[in-house]
C-alpha cells in the first residue's frame, strides 16, 4: 500500500490513536530514584547542579523515601557520603556507616520499597579513586576484598539488592562469592557492566563529594568509542553472576543500551546520570527548552533502546505527570 491509499497520518490525528498505536510507554515501575545520604539529623543539603535533589540525613531520607513510596514508585538507589575517608575506605563498609544506617531506617518505617546499594569505594577514600591506591597506581585485585565487604554490610543491614560501580575486574565474581558464602544467595546484584568513563558525571561528584584526588578513571571506567568492549564486559559480568546488567550514562550511550538489549536476556539498566538530568534543568531554566517535554522524551528514547530499568533523578518529578496521563 503506498500514499494515496495508504497515509500514516491517519494514525496520528488524535491523542485517542496515538495513544493506541504507542509502542514504548514509561512506567512507573520502570524507575529507580537516586538517593544521597549523609552523616548528622535534620540535614538538608541541596546539590546546587541537581535542582529538587539534595544530601539528606538518615531521618529526612526515611521522609523522602515514604512520600516516594506515596508516588508509587517501588525502587530507590542510595549513596552515601561518608562521616570520614581514608585510604582503605573503612566507612564505606562499617556496621553502623551511613548508608548501613539508612538502609536500617527505610527497611525498618517503609518495609515495601527495594533498597538497592550503590556499591563503590571512591566516596570513602580520600583520593576519590574506586579502589585501592599504592605508589599513584589503582590496584585490581586488592580492591575486590574491599568491595566484597562493602556488598556484604549492605546486605546485612538489610538492603535488597547491591550494584557495584566501580569496574575493577572480577569484582562481580567477588561479591556473588561473598554473598553466597553468608547466606545472602538471594541477594541479586545489578552490575554497572558497561560504565564509560564520562564528563556527565560532574554533578554527581559535587552531589557525592567524590571526585578523584588525582588523575582520571579512565583505567578503570571504559573508553567511549567502545560498544563491542560493552558487550564483552557485560559477557563477563553475567558469567560472574550478575542479575541485572547495566549500561551507564544512557543519553550519549543509547546505541550500547539497544546493543545490549538485542544480546543478552538479562534485565537491562540505563542509569540517566547527573551531568543528564542537569542540562535539561539548565536549559530549562535558561527558558531555552521545555524541561517537562524534554524529560519526558529523553525518559521514553531510554526506554524505547531497550532499557527495562531506568535510574533517574527524574523518577520523582515524571510520575505524576505519568499518571495524570493515563
Ligand atoms: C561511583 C559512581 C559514580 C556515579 C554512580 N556511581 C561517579 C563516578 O563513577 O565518578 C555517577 C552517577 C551520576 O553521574 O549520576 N563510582
Amino acid at each position: 500500500m503506498q500514499f494515496p491509499q495508504y497515509r500514516s497520518r491517519r494514525l496520528r490525528q488524535n491523542e485517542r490513536f496515538r495513544r493506541l498505536v504507542r509502542e514504548t510507554c514509561l512506567s512507573v515501575d520502570d524507575l529507580m530514584q537516586p538517593l544521597f545520604v549523609c552523616p548528622g539529623t535534620k540535614v538538608r543539603n541541596p546539590i546546587l547542579s541537581m535542582p529538587g535533589n539534595d544530601q539528606l540525613s538518615v531521618d529526612l531520607l526515611v521522609e523522602e523515601v515514604k512520600s516516594l513510596r506515596d508516588l508509587g514508585i517501588g525502587a530507590v538507589m542510595l549513596f552515601g557520603i561518608p562521616r570520614k575517608k581514608d585510604e582503605r575506605a573503612t566507612e564505606a563498609y562499617a556496621p553502623d556507616g551511613v548508608v548501613q544506617q539508612a538502609i536500617q531506617a527505610i527497611k525498618k518505617d517503609v518495609d515495601d520499597m527495594l533498597v538497592a546499594t550503590d556499591v563503590c569505594l571512591c566516596g570513602s577514600m580520600s583520593h576519590g579513586h574506586c579502589g585501592v591506591v599504592e605508589d599513584g597506581q589503582i590496584l585490581n585485585d586488592p580492591t575486590l576484598e574491599l568491595l566484597s565487604k562493602m556488598a556484604l554490610s549492605h546486605a546485612v543491614a538489610g538492603a535488597d539488592m547491591v550494584a557495584p560501580s566501580d569496574m575493577m575486574d572480577g569484582r562481580i565474581g567477588a561479591i556473588r562469592e561473598t554473598l553466597d558464602g553468608q547466606g545472602f544467595e538471594n541477594t541479586p546484584i545489578m552490575a554497572y557492566s558497561a560504565k564509560f568513563a564520562s564528563a556527565f558525571y560532574g554533578p554527581f561528584r559535587e552531589a557525592a563529594e567524590s571526585p578523584p584526588q588525582f588523575g582520571d578513571r579512565r583505567s578503570y571506567q571504559m573508553d567511549p568509542g567502545n560498544t563491542r568492549e560493552a558487550l564483552r564486559e557485560v559477557a563477563l559480568d553475567i558469567q560472574e553472576g550478575a542479575d541485572i546488567i547495566m549500561v551507564k550514562p544512557a543519553l550519549p550511550y543509547l546505541d550500547v543500551i539497544y546493543a545490549v538489549r538485542e544480546t543478552f536476556d538479562l534485565p537491562v539498566a540505563a542509569y540517566n546520570v547527573s551531568g543528564e538530568f542537569a542540562m535539561i534543568k539548565a536549559a530549562d531554566r535558561l527558558g531555552w527548552i521545555n524541561g517537562t517535554d524534554v524529560m519526558m522524551e529523553a525518559l521514553l528514547g531510554i526506554k524505547r533502546a531497550g532499557a527495562d530499568i531506568i535510574l533517574t533523578y527524574f523518577a520523582r518529578e515524571v510520575v505524576p505527570i505519568l499518571s495524570s496521563h493515563t
